[in-house]
């Protein structure tokens, strides 16, 4: 049975006056009976894995570098993410796959950096508008999980976050049927690729997920949880979504 995930990315957002975020999420779920993680900027892991103490919220990264060290100026290394308190972190969002040329070659090297540290990749993976609209959503998504996600994945050391682009900061959500249609290809891929771990591999949907969609979404077959953004900046939007999972 796959545990459930409730993801935030805050994506280049928030300060040390958002911590009191964690604080009301904390107090809000003090015992969850599903796993949450909170992916802030790398500046403020170290304070949010503080302020979160015995709590079992997960602090995340948003990226890492595929080496350990070395002359990568304004790069972070899968081992300092997890020194300064994360234990999970997500590579090849289509953010940085756009803003940073990205290839998923680049993202499979960071997935297995990750591993390598301890740390759980979150592998994100999506297609454009115009590669839907040109009817290759299948053939995109199918490509990149083949290319982005380590041989060795378990669902341990992976979780896989199916983010269509144009959903994405957009407030227009795929429909059920795209999302199970996604969702179920890539459990079928996985099923062929990786035999063995396919069953315990998590499948977030990521794409203007908040509190009124969370539901529908949530009852999607093979949707483990979501990996959020806009809607997880603060404990008022994310909690209810995280109840939706619960
Ligand atoms: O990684 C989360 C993401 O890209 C979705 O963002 O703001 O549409 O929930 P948002």
């Amino acid at each position: 049975m796959r545990r459930k995930l409730a993801a935030g990315n805050w994506k280049m957002n928030g300060s040390m006056s958002a911590m009191s975020e964690v604080d009301g999420l904390v107090k809000a779920h003090p015992d969850p009976s599903v796993d949450i993680l909170l992916c802030p900027p790398a500046t403020l892991i170290w304070s949010m894995a503080s302020m979160r103490g015995e709590h079992p919220m997960a602090v995340g990264a948003q990226d890492c570098h595929a080496a350990v060290s070395g002359a990568h100026t304004g790069d972070i290394s899968a081992p300092m993410l997890r020194e300064a308190g994360a234990s999970h972190v997500i590579v090849g969002h289509s953010e940085r796959r756009a803003d940073h040329r990205e290839t998923s070659e680049e993202v499979l090297t960071k997935a297995e950096a990750a591993h390598a540290a301890g740390l759980v990749a979150i592998v994100c993976l999506g297609e454009t508008l115009e590669e839907r609209e040109a009817g290759r959503t299948l053939e995109v998504v199918g490509a990149q999980l083949a290319a982005s996600v380590p041989a060795s994945a378990t669902g341990t050391d992976t979780v896989i976050a199916y983010e269509p682009v144009w959903a994405i900061g957009t407030g227009k959500v795929a429909t059920t049927d795209e999302i199970a249609e996604v969702h179920a290809f890539l459990r079928a891929e996985l099923r062929r690729s990786h035999p063995s771990s396919a069953a315990e591999i998590r499948l977030l949907y990521g794409g203007s997920v908040k509190a009124s969609n969370a539901a529908e979404i949530f009852a999607v077959p093979d949707v483990d949880g979501a990996l959020v953004g806009g809607a997880s900046l603060t404990a008022e939007q994310f909690s209810p979504i995280i109840r939706a999972l619960e």
